[in-house]
């Protein structure tokens, strides 16, 4: 995991290695990119929970890396592209994510707060643009609402500082 550097990237290594063991992450979609038998890319949406009255599928999306020399180069948004096409397709409602502001609005997602999705853990207000949704679904957005539950593993406040 190059694409966050040494430090951050051990702790986004640990992080996809205890997602993949945590069953209350079930289900997960976990998507990669190879290049010449090197793995460049990957992306992991885990499951999670709205505290709502109303039945609604939800994932987050997290982490997305790319290989610090393939980057820019489309692999990322392709990851997302493909991850929420097969989200879409299993039945999926929402898609959350807390990301860049300059990059993940290019695939659709939106500024969750102000929509009524509370994020696990506070998000400092400067950063509250990066707490982020999307909906897979017509007539999700507006009629359900509610405070996301994510995976015991995801579910760390050092995982919720942008
Ligand atoms: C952020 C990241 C996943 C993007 O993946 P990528 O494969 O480099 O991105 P793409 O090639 O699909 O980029 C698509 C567009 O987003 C832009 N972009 C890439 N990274 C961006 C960022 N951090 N902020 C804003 N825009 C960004 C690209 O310039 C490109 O713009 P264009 O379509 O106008 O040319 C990747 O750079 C990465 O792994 N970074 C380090 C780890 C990280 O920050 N992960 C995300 C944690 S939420």
């Amino acid at each position: 995991m190059s694409a966050f550097g040494q430090e951050q990237g051990q702790e986004i290594v640990e992080l996809v290695n205890g997602l993949l063991d945590d069953t209350t992450a079930e289900p997960l979609l976990s998507l990669v990119v190879e290049s010449a038998g090197r793995l460049v890319g990957h992306i992991l949406f885990t499951q999670a929970k709205l505290q709502s009255d109303k039945e609604v599928s939800v994932r987050i999306l997290a982490p997305l890396a790319v290989a610090c020399d393939f980057q820019g180069t489309g692999i990322g948004g392709a990851l997302i592209r493909e991850g929420l096409s097969q989200l879409a397709e299993s039945g999926v409602d929402l898609v959350f994510v807390l990301g860049h502001i300059g990059y993940y609005p290019k695939f659709g997602f939106q500024t969750a707060g102000v929509l009524g999705y509370e994020a696990p853990h506070p998000i400092p207000s400067e950063k509250a643009d990066a707490w982020m949704v999307q909906a897979l679904k017509a007539g999700v957005i507006g009629r359900i609402e509610g405070k996301v539950q994510c995976s015991e593993v995801l579910n760390q406040p050092q995982h919720w500082r942008e």
